[in-house]
């Protein structure tokens, strides 16, 4: 269905969130990576509304400037006091410029619901010439929401909340979803009308729907067959409720699009994440905020990537990352942690019980195993050494390590920055680099290796390792006696 763009959209986001026990404003929990209101900001603009306007009111120093955050031409209404819903929208209204025409109102609790959703309640209202038109659903259990009560011929009647339904009523199970169309003047005329004569003693903005139809105003409901659009969050089980939801919608999106997911019940994907065709997703994976992912790629298991980028055919097994970039065809982990400012070259390595920070490695240069990489670069196609440490910190500051190409460093380095590394250039095992090494030169700082004769004898008598060591002595003794008698 078509419509006209909304006058308004007023969206509902004041409420304290008691249920949720929570210091965090209700609005301000996430699911998919996105907070409540940000989804429901997201499908409201999506309506193309002349005005759009948040009504904010707990924990509004952290909600507002969330809300501008997310979109900048959103009018920002503050609702001092929750009063109840009605009092919400004309806090809402007042914040305004002068409607006239649609004014859609929503509520920032309940984030499933998309503007396609919000189009079609335009369109029914506008078609069927509604002064008033609420979005319900059937749903399997519907304590705690209003209930629409329907006439004998089938229209909405009024809207019942939970606290204040008969046993009857209560049995409805058709929901108002909070998500309403009005012609502006009618929302406005009942807002100045509606009590506070209820179990919870607030304005309830579904009075709107009893006293437009006590007016002789059309009032009409369209009902959606995806219940969950409709369902709010007031708890911390239907955060996660929802949450679950909203990654199995967004998981069947990508497998549509060509995404491998081996286990959707242990995989979890953002809603800003982006995924290429034959990516493979492996079991126990979270992949956050702006992650993208390159066709090829195969992700897992056990791994949990927040805004890092993998290039095409990269695998990423058992892995911490964020912030970083990893080139195509690299190779990360097992148990690597990758941390911000990594970036990792075409077919590069970062190996076992690795972790890298701020390190730019080069195409095709690896770090296999046991190693730390801060500040450093490490030019192409160089091999550092088993369990090398990139000492960047002396205590006060933080200093740069550069590695060049072709290097080949021994086990267990440590590089003490700021310090150079020339091209094609060498280490021994153990070396403790202090001072640059030219281009070709090889590098070697440990002592000449000396042996201090039978010590373990002598000052370990009678131990299994001096008993040990007797018995190769004398049969190293022996063999040399054979031989000179052969
Ligand atoms: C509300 C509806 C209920 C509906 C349900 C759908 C009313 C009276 N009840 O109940 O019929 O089934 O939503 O999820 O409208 N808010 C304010 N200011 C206030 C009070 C609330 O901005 O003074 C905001 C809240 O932040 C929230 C929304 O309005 O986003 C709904 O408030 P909430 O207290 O969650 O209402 P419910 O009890 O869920
Ligand atoms: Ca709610």
């Amino acid at each position: 269905m078509t419509s006209h763009p909304p006058a308004a959209v007023v969206v509902l986001a004041a409420g304290g969130g008691t249920r949720m026990r929570s210091a965090t404003p209700k609005v301000l929990h996430r699911i998919g990576g996105r907070s409540l209101v940000g989804h429901v900001l997201l499908a409201a603009r999506g309506t193309q509304p002349d005005h759009l306007c948040v009504v904010v009111g707990h924990g509004r120093d952290e909600v507002a400037p969330h809300v501008t955050a997310i979109d900048r031409a959103a009018f920002v209404a503050v609702q001092a006091q929750q009063l109840g819903t009605a009092h919400a929208v004309l806090a809402g209204l007042e914040a305004l410029p002068m409607v006239e025409g649609t004014v859609l109102v929503t509520y920032g609790d309940v984030p499933l619901q998309t503007t396609e959703t919000l189009a079609d309640l335009m369109a029914a209202h506008e078609s069927d010439g509604n002064a008033v038109t609420v979005l319900t659903a059937q749903v399997p259990d519907p304590f705690g929401y209003g209930r629409i009560i329907r006439d004998d011929t089938g229209a909405v009647a009024a809207i019942v909340e939970e606290k204040d339904a008969t046993d009857d009523q209560r049995a409805v199970n058709e929901i108002n979803s909070g998500i309403f169309a009005y012609q502006a003047a009618v929302l406005r005329d009942a807002l100045g009308r509606i009590g506070t004569d209820n179990a919870k003693g607030e304005m309830y903005l579904t009075d709107a729907v009893a006293i437009a139809r006590a007016d002789g105003h059309r009032v009409g409901a369209v009902r959606t067959d995806d219940g969950w659009q409709t369902e709010g969050v007031n708890t911390r089980a239907q955060l996660s409720r929802l949450g679950a939801e909203l990654n199995r919608r967004t998981l069947s999106h990508w497998m549509a699009e060509g995404v491998e997911v081996i286990d959707p019940t242990t995989t979890w994907v953002d809603v800003g994440v982006l995924l290429a065709a034959d990516v493979s997703l492996e079991p126990g994976v979270q992949l956050h905020g702006s992650t993208q992912v390159a066709s090829g790629a195969v992700i897992g298991p056990d791994t949990t990537l927040t805004d890092v980028v993998v290039g095409v055919g990269a695998r990423v097994v058992r892995t911490h990352g964020s912030q970083a970039v990893l080139g195509a065809g690299s190779h990360v982990g097992p148990f690597a942690y990758v941390r911000p400012g990594t970036v990792l070259g075409t077919g590069g390595r970062i190996g076992t019980f690795v972790e890298t920070k701020n390190a730019e490695i080069a195409d095709g240069a690896k770090v296999p195993h046991l190693s730390y990489v801060g500040d450093a670069e490490i030019g192409t196609h160089s091999n550092i050494g088993a369990g090398t440490i990139f000492a960047n910190y002396d205590g006060l500051a933080k200093h740069r390590t550069s590695v060049g190409a072709h290097c080949r460093t021994g086990a267990n380095n440590t590089f003490v920055a700021p310090v150079d590394i020339g091209d094609g250039a060498a280490t021994g095992a153990g070396t403790v680099v202090r001072r640059a090494v030219p281009p070709g030169a090889l590098s070697v700082s440990t002592g000449p290796q000396r042996h201090v004769e039978d010590w373990v004898l002598r000052k370990r008598a009678g131990t299994a390792a001096a008993d040990a060591a007797m018995a190769a002595t004398e049969a190293a003794a022996a063999a040399a006696t054979e031989e000179e008698h052969s």
